[in-house]
């Protein structure tokens, strides 16, 4: 486990970095740090193996404080892809991917071995590729060449720093795959930063949310989206994605179109009878072009019978635009019009649709993923 305890960086200039940072990256799980550019994230990293070192406060692995460490030996347990792909162009894939186990001195065979099988995890035939020089490489191969070799002396934490950002869509997509499907196997501990929401949300156990240096919120995935503590977490997240997550449905697609209503040059007593029929206490009231202007309610409708419907109108109960947000009206108890722009009369929420998604919603949110 990696924590970092009240973490200041400011840099030689006196520009602060980071500020106050706490935060546990978790073992055997991908941890990703995203936010804007500037806000921190590979500074972060390179205080994890020691490329900088911080201002104040602790870092710890395993309880140990990395200042008590060997940069070299604490270097050695992390591999790292950096943000540029970073592969020595002069050097061929094999001596790139064996580049660390060369410098620990490991066995020819064992390290040849080991740059099959990680050519191999990757889906790079290493017959065709281990000769090759990196120009050699689409981008998309260097930068799984870049991966392997971070794993290349088997360390026990893997920092990426926005390892697939210079990536067409549909590779980054696959290494995506490949690095949650290598996880599993490998079950190391993985820092990774990104630009990129879609990508932390996909690949992440835990999303690290940064912003000039300090961190905003910090969760699973699901924690962030379906619980965003401000509106930079929202505006980070998207209002598409936060819709997608929070699940639910929109008013339009709960309405009972079929709910009865009354005209308002209708007499009272026919509304009684209406309400009678479906069993209702209220009506909502529409004028001659359907549009929606009030309501009538069952107690003052008996005292009245001989009015029209327009003449004992409460107009308290109001209509939302069917473009409200579902969760906006979970706070009215009373019947819920949604109505379209020009306030044409669409019908009544079904109250018992929106409770069982609300139900789903909580399962959703309590189940996890
Ligand atoms: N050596 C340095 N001296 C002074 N300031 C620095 C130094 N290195 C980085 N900074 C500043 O620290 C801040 C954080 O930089 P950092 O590289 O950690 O950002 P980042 O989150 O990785 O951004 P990006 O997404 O663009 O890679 C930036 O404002 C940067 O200009
Ligand atoms: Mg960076």
């Amino acid at each position: 486990m990696i924590q970092l305890k009240n973490i200041n960086k400011i840099y030689d200039d006196g520009f602060q970095a980071l500020k106050d940072i706490s935060l546990t990256f978790e073992e055997g799980k991908i941890n990703v740090l995203i936010g804007p550019s500037g806000c921190g994230k590979t500074t972060t990293m390179k205080l994890l193996n020691r490329l900088t070192e911080h201002t104040d406060g602790e870092i710890l692995i395993d309880e140990k404080n990395i200042k008590d460490m060997n940069p070299i030996e604490l270097r050695r347990q992390m591999g790292y892809v950096i943000q540029s792909i970073g592969l020595f162009p002069h050097m061929t894939i094999y001596d790139n991917v064996a580049a660390v186990p060369k410098l620990l001195k490991w066995d020819k065979q064992k390290i040849n071995q080991k740059v099959d099988e990680l050519l191999n995890m990757v889906d790079l035939d290493p017959k065709t590729y281990k000769k090759r020089y990196p120009s050699e490489l689409s981008g998309g191969q260097q930068q799984r060449i870049g991966v392997i070799r971070a794993l290349a002396a088997e360390p026990s934490t893997i920092l990426m720093d926005e390892p697939f950002s210079a990536l067409d869509p549909i590779s980054r997509e696959q290494l995506q795959d490949e690095l949650v499907h290598l996880q599993k196997s490998i079950n190391k501990t993985i820092i990774f930063v990104t630009h990129d929401m879609d990508e932390a949300i996909k690949i992440a156990d835990q999303i690290i949310l940064m912003k000039d240096g300090e961190v905003v919120q910090q969760g699973s995935p699901n924690d962030i989206l379906l619980n965003p503590v401000n509106d930079f977490v929202k505006e980070f997240i998207g209002s598409e994605r936060l819709e997608q997550a929070q699940g639910l449905p929109s008013l339009r697609s709960i309405v009972d179109t079929t709910y009865p209503r009354a005209v308002c040059t209708d007499p009272v007593s026919d509304t009684i009878e209406l309400m009678k029929q479906h069993q209702t206490d209220c009506l909502p009231v529409v004028d001659e072009k359907e549009n929606y202007i009030g309501s009538v309610n069952l107690y003052h409708a008996l005292s009245n019978q001989q009015k029209t419907a327009k003449e004992i109108i409460d107009d308290s109960i109001y209509s939302y635009d069917e473009t409200t947000k579902t969760e906006e009206v979970l706070h009215d108890s009373r019947l819920v019009i949604p109505v379209t722009s020009n306030k044409r009369f669409l019908g009544m929420v079904d109250q018992e649709k929106l409770l069982r998604s609300l139900h789903e919603n909580f399962e959703n949110k309590r189940g996890g993923q």
